[in-house]
């Protein structure tokens, strides 16, 4: 026992009492926004770092003698050797209402020149998603405005819908036209006083997107008065590759503010593709093994831990989440792609044809799904939407096939001919979402054969008249159908009256 003692008084006695820093550090290699640092023996992984001037970078390499950071902010002037210091915090981003109709960058400062931003709290960017006993299912329907997705791929809050298609087939004009359609219900729902009515909030969170694109976005929905309900969290292709990865976090925290404390909201990821190459450049540069299309092999948990954020929590509010992916060439079974599509509840795929040949929006419908949605959709929308998709997809099939042949029996032209008009009827313009009881009106009129009269070149101009007709005749009509959201034999009489003196004013 006492050789035990004296040799633990031995080894005591040879420790020299020099003091140690611990908590902070050198920067000892500094590449493309990546610091290897020496000494920060104490660092926890994913906390805040402080760089001399302000800069502010985030542990994700926590090895055996050193420290790979990433670092968000300005790095041009910052220098090896410089001295690193924990801050034994985790990345935190301000949440709140007062960010609301703010744009900012991927750490919650603002950038839009309106001054600061006065945020009571603030959340960690990096959060445990809710568990499956807090969840709830959808039952409450987020409504998009367009008509195509509204009355066939409908979307429930606390859902995730994907928006997969190429370059420019309209991806960010359907998850923007879906922003406004969520300022204008909240216009009119709380100008109504009603008060089991429930705001939705949303948040555009833009990542490695030209400047000039997100101000076109910016710019959208202010003209639309959709900016006030807004939150834009913007990490542009110019910002380092940090920035880009942190963003869609920062996003989701703020969104979890609103559905924690009892609200809805809806956050829109434009894009996830350049997510991911923004994560593969940081796993690169901080020498982690490349996998499968040179992505690291996490790259499925980068997404799979920011989609499962989103949620309807029981008893509290929900996050809407509409991720966007760019595909190439229209290749779904790409790795991001599939990824993405298996960690969602269903996508809106959008087709490079259909958006050369004008049809706008360019949904495929034999490609989309949404496999939640139509627990939430409305029964009006179910009423008259009900085999839509069904009559649409035949009508794609037929039509490829009947290119062959002229010889067309009765039955196969009418179908021909109906899927034409329905396809006409849900084109729709860029920014313009349809309220919900004018699409249940201009799709009630197709089921009654309203347009089956007209060229079908002008089913679009007349389901555009019929709306301003309602929309200036009829208004408290409208409003029955957006109180009950069915359609009633006391609404269909009113709507069999309303069409008949419309159909007698609309000359085509
Ligand atoms: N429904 C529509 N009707 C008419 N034009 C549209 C419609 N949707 C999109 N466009 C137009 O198509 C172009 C591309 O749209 P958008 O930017 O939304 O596509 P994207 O898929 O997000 O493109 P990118 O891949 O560059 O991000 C825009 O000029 C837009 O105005
Ligand atoms: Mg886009």
């Amino acid at each position: 026992m006492s050789t035990v003692l004296e040799q633990i008084e031995q080894q005591i006695a040879k420790l020299s009492a020099k003091a140690v820093r611990k908590n902070t550090g050198t920067i000892r290699t500094l590449a493309d926004g990546v610091a290897k640092i020496d000494g920060l023996s104490d660092v926890m992984y994913n906390e805040m770092v402080q760089f001399p001037g302000g800069a502010i970078g985030i542990a994700l390499n926590l090895e055996e003698n050193e420290v790979g950071c990433v670092i968000l902010g300005d790095v041009s002037q910052l220098k090896e050797g410089d001295e690193v210091k924990t801050t034994g915090k985790l990345l935190s981003v301000p949440v709140g209402k007062a960010l609301l109709g703010r744009a900012v960058d991927a750490l919650g400062q603002p950038i839009d020149g309106k001054g600061p931003i006065d945020a009571k709290e603030t959340y960690p960017v990096e959060k445990i998603a809710p568990g499956i006993i807090e969840r709830k299912s959808v039952t409450q329907p987020l409504l998009t405005g367009i008509m195509a997705i509204d009355s066939m791929i409908p979307i429930g809050r606390g859902q995730r819908e994907l928006i997969i298609g190429d370059r420019g087939t309209g991806k960010t004009t359907i998850a923007v036209d879906t922003i406004i359609n969520q300022a204008k219900i909240n216009k009119v729902g709380l100008a109504s006083g009603d008060p089991k009515f429930r705001p939705v909030y949303s948040i555009y969170v833009a990542i490695g997107q030209k400047n000039s694109n997100i101000v076109r976005t910016i710019a959208a929905l202010e003209n639309a008065g959709a900016l006030e309900y807004t939150i834009i969290v913007a990490a542009p292709a110019a910002d380092n590759a940090a920035n880009q990865y942190i963003a869609p976090y920062s996003g989701a925290s703020m969104g979890e503010w609103f559905m924690e404390n009892n609200m809805d909201s809806l956050i829109v990821y434009d894009d996830l593709s350049k997510h991911a190459v923004a994560y593969r450049q940081i796993s690169l540069i901080l020498k982690r093994p490349s996998g499968r299309e040179a992505y690291p092999g996490d790259v499925f948990y980068l997404h799979s831990r920011l989609l499962e954020r989103s949620a309807r929590l029981d008893g509290k509010g929900s996050l809407t989440a509409l991720p966007i992916i760019e595909t190439l060439a229209g290749d779904v079974s790409a790795y991001i792609p599939t990824n993405v599509i298996s960690i969602t509840d269903g996508q809106i795929f959008l087709e490079t044809d259909l958006f050369n040949q004008g049809i706008r929006p360019a949904v495929s419908v034999g490609l989309s799904v949404s496999r939640v949605g139509s627990a939430a959709q409305l029964k009006a929308t179910k009423q008259v939407a009900g085999k839509l998709k069904g009559e649409l997809a035949q009508f794609r099939e037929l039509a490829a096939f009947s290119q062959f042949g002229s010889d067309l029996d009765a039955k196969t032209k009418s179908q021909l001919d109906r899927g034409a008009r329905v396809v006409e009827l849900f084109k729709q313009p860029a920014f313009d979402p349809i309220s919900i009881e004018l699409q249940v009106v201009t799709l009630w009129a197709m089921q009654k054969g309203y347009y089956e009269n007209l060229t079908i070149s002008k089913v679009m101009s007349a389901a555009a008249s019929l709306r301003t007709f309602m929309t200036t005749r009829h208004d408290t009509l409208l409003t029955k159908i957006r109180t009950k959201a069915a359609v009633d034999a006391e609404i269909e009489a009113e709507l069999k009256t309303a069409c008949d003196s419309w159909q007698s004013t609309f000359s085509a």
